[in-house]
């Protein structure tokens, strides 16, 4: 039996909610969130569609009930306030660092041996705020940002390639923000064919461009944060973890020499499994690449400075 832990039941948490549900990635989903009602409606809504789409996953609606989550292998964390357009993910950190620190002394209450895997923006300064104020062992955090920022590469990539996203590679390290995140274009590939020997190199220049703009381009479309690709990258997160499945995955992850980093957490290509980050794996970077890693960890500890713990 699996039972994974969804901490707000906003557009993020109830998206992730629900892929965890209609792909049977758990036995059991608890949604948790503090505003009365929300999460007991999103579930029942969800499990409106039990019948229609032969769901077997039970999910269950709370109101801050955290006895409910007891014994969930996973706990998601997407809780704290989504960005505005113009706003960057770094502005929320005043706010977001208080609702993370609270949400996760009371998951681990109930749930001492879960995975946590952070969702809540800045997502590699809260990742690096629960290691600091957890104890749990370094493999037990996760944070998701680099899965959907690399799922957004293979987005553009496709659209520039002219092929079905489920063909192309591509992978997204370094910083969760609009300005440190590093898609590593020079891995970017289509069934195994270098994407750079394919398209012309200002072509690739731009998918690269927007998919570091990815998640503000939809801020301003949408007049608040995305939902859809946040939701099932988690989701992708916790089947990794769930199924013990030991895919490569970019995730923040707290660093100890990897990289030539130590004491931080950012997005590294990781082995994720049934003990959380298993492995993380060093890519050969050229010196632009590293150049670029350096700045974006300058960047992110910048940020994390902000913190009081
Ligand atoms: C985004 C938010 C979730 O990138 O950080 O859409």
């Amino acid at each position: 039996m699996s039972k994974v832990t969804v901490v707000g039941a906003g557009n993020v948490g109830a998206t992730c909610a629900n892929v965890l549900v209609t792909q049977s990635i758990a036995d059991e989903v608890v949604l948790i969130d503090i505003k009365e009602g929300l999460s007991e409606g999103k579930a029942m809504d969800i499990m409106q569609t039990a019948n229609i789409l032969n769901l077997e996953t039970r999910l269950v609606g709370v109101t801050n009930d955290y006895e409910k989550t007891a014994g969930s292998d996973v706990v998601v964390i997407t809780s704290g306030i989504p960005r505005k357009p113009g706003m960057t993910r770094e502005e929320l950190i005043g706010v977001n660092a208080g609702i993370v620190k609270s949400v996760t002394d009371n998951v681990l209450k109930y749930s001492p041996d879960a995975v946590i895997v952070c969702v809540s923006n800045p997502m590699d300064t809260m990742t690096y705020l629960i290691h600091k104020t957890s104890g749990l062992p370094k493999n037990k955090i996760i944070g998701m940002g680099g899965a959907l920022d690399s799922a957004r590469f293979k987005y553009f990539l496709s659209i520039a390639l002219g092929a079905n996203p489920t063909e192309v590679e591509g992978i997204v390290i370094g910083g969760h923000g609009d300005t440190t995140m590093i898609p590593l274009t020079r891995y970017a590939a289509y069934r195994g064919i270098p994407a750079s020997t394919l398209i012309p190199a200002e072509q690739l220049e731009k998918v690269a461009a927007d998919t570091m703009v990815g998640g503000a381009t939809l801020t301003k479309l949408l007049g608040t944060s995305a939902w859809y690709a946040p939701g099932a990258a988690s989701a992708q997160v916790v089947a990794a973890v769930i199924g013990d499945q030991k895919k490569l995955i970019s995730c923040s992850a707290l660093l100890d020499g990897e990289y030539g980093e130590k004491d931080i957490c950012i997005g590294v290509p990781c082995i994720l499994g049934k003990n959380g980050i298993e492995k993380i794996v060093e890519f050969d970077l050229n010196a632009e690449e590293k150049d670029l890693f350096k700045k974006s960890a300058e960047a992110v500890r910048k940020t994390n400075s902000a913190l009081s713990c």
